[in-house]
């Protein structure tokens, strides 16, 4: 069963022929011991075109062993013919060719069908009678998947007494039904998908588009549009890559379309992007959505963080450089006036221990400051306290009429019988009496602490400690008087001046008043070496 390929010319020798050359090229090819035309192009009559070539009369040969290939055919001269029977529908397969043997036979030709798929192969009948010869003709009656393949058939006919015969094929496929709705669509993206793309990158949008084959006009297609353009239309950065997903499913296909989109900028988000199929049945579109990827590099990141932490690190370090002065900034801003809430005459009253270094202190600077440069109202007992009455119950009740405590620590401070020690005790009782005392601390030189610190911590007295620190101190910005400013009741800076004024006038007036009715009673001595005396001899 080789195959003869015979090339030919064909010389023409009447009129028609003048215009356009009387000599044609042709090549026929032939399968050995088979029949074959050499059919000249020039002419159109069939009879006088075709020639008859029997093996016999074959030059020498060229052979061709393509039948080898083949698992389970039959060799064939010509290429198969492609044919499509729908899933479940019916079709009568002609012979090709027939028609020409018909004419040229001097009987009836006769025809055999021999079918082959894969390596099942056999002459009809078939197994079943699904596919049956009526004539010459086979008929497919149900088209069912395994069905498809080559159906050969073997024309037999008669010629000036010689049998001649030839083989031709037919390659049947199975298509879906035809009833089948054959509207193309998209399955990607779909309608919430949402495309998360970064700019600066390469962008891939994947469209998934459904194509189903519609018979007798297959052409199809899947193609992205920007902002309403085909892609040839826009520049180079937008792509397309189409490829097959599935493509023998009964010839229906799943096309995979990707439009790539190199360096996307920012710009590129408010275009729209639509991706669209069509066939001969019907249209979709859909659009993409884009959604710009948050992005947070890394390096970025790292960047506001340290800038954070350095900014909480400089806030740190201000809040404890300052916070005194942020302190004091804050309550004379916000700070209530002590002087409006309560009935007390004296801001601070100082306790210390008489005839001691710190006495110095308390006199010159203590007091001095307090009153003159910060404008405070200061109670101290040799000065204020009046004469007449028990010295406890004056103490007591300047203490009480005080908003602060100022005890200056010293060693001796608070010593048996001392009149420290009694204004200590004025004040544990005021505060349990009245509530609220707040005692502050001033440390004008290291002491250790002592047992009365413990007992004030006891009876729940509000205590803050402040350390003079020599020179350092000495001036009104440092932080020694900062610190005390903070525990002492607020003076509004701006409003200073005239407040304090009234305040400390009102005082005045009530001491003088205080003073007049005591003078009558005659006694008016000062107090405070007196008293000191009077109790060191309690003591
Ligand atoms: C028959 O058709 C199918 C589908 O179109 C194709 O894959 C196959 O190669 C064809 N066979 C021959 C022998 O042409």
């Amino acid at each position: 069963g080789g195959h003869i390929f015979l090339p030919y010319f064909c010389v023409c020798f009447s009129n028609p022929c003048a215009t356009t050359g009387r000599v044609q090229r042709g090549a026929v090819s032939v399968v050995e011991g088979e029949v074959g035309w050499l059919s000249c192009p020039l002419f159109s009559h069939p009879l006088s075109t075709t020639t008859h070539l029997h093996p016999e009369h074959r030059h020498p040969p060229q052979s061709v062993a393509a039948g080898r290939r083949r698992k389970c055919g039959l060799p064939v001269a010509v290429a198969p013919i492609e044919d499509l029977i729908p899933l479940q529908e019916g079709k009568t397969l002609d012979c090709p060719d027939l028609q020409d043997a018909t004419k040229m036979s001097e009987s009836t030709p006769k025809v055999q069908w021999y079918f082959a798929r894969h390596l099942v192969c056999g002459w009809y009948p078939f197994w079943n009678s699904d596919r049956e010869q009526k004539g010459n003709s086979l008929q497919v009656h149900l088209m069912m998947e395994q069905y498809q393949g080559l159906y050969y058939c073997r024309v037999q006919y008669q010629r000036r007494n010689q049998t001649l015969n030839f083989t031709r094929s037919i390659n049947v496929t199975a298509i879906l039904p035809l009833s089948l709705p054959k509207e193309p669509s998209i399955m990607n993206p779909t309608n919430d998908q949402i495309f998360t793309v970064k700019t600066g990158t390469e962008v891939r949008l994947v469209c998934r588009g459904q194509l189903p084959f519609v018979l007798d006009k297959p052409w199809r297609e899947i193609w992205w549009t920007v902002d309403g353009k085909t892609l040839d239309k826009l520049p180079d950065r937008f792509k397309q890559i189409n490829r097959c997903e599935h493509s023998h499913h009964f010839r229906d296909l799943t096309i995979e379309s990707i439009l790539v989109i190199q360096d996307f900028q920012s710009q590129d988000m408010k275009r729209e992007f639509y991706c669209s199929v069509k066939n001969e049945r019907g249209f979709d579109t859909r659009r993409a959505q884009l959604e710009e990827e948050v992005s947070l590099p890394t390096v970025e990141l790292g960047c506001g963080l340290g800038v954070t932490l350095l900014l909480m690190l400089i806030l740190f370090v201000v809040y404890h450089a300052f916070w005194l002065e942020l302190l004091l900034l804050y309550r004379s801003w916000f700070g209530t006036d002590e002087r409006h809430t309560d009935d007390k005459e004296f801001d601070v009253y100082i306790s210390y221990a008489r005839n001691s270094e710190e006495e110095q202190f308390v006199l010159l600077t203590l007091r001095r400051v307090l009153e003159n440069e910060l404008g405070y109202s200061v109670c101290i007992f040799d000065r204020d306290s009046l004469p007449g009455g028990t010295i406890t119950d004056e103490t007591l009740s300047f203490v009480a009429r005080s908003r602060r405590l100022l005890v200056v620590v010293s060693p001796g401070y608070a010593s048996q019988g001392s009149q420290a020690l009694l204004e200590l005790k004025a004040g544990i009782d005021t505060m349990a009496l009245a509530g609220h005392l707040r005692v502050i601390l001033v440390q004008y030189k290291p002491v250790r602490r002592k047992g009365w610190v413990r007992e004030l911590r006891r009876a729940r007295v509000a205590l803050a400690l402040v350390r003079w620190q020599g020179d350092k101190s000495r001036e009104l910005s440092s932080r020694f008087w900062k610190r005390l400013r903070v525990e002492l009741p607020v003076r509004r800076v701006s409003s200073r001046g005239e407040d304090e004024e009234e305040s400390k006038e009102v005082a005045l007036m009530r001491l003088h008043s205080q003073n007049s009715t005591n003078s009558q009673t005659g006694s008016s001595a000062t107090p405070s070496k007196t008293t000191m005396k009077v109790l060191n001899s309690a003591a």
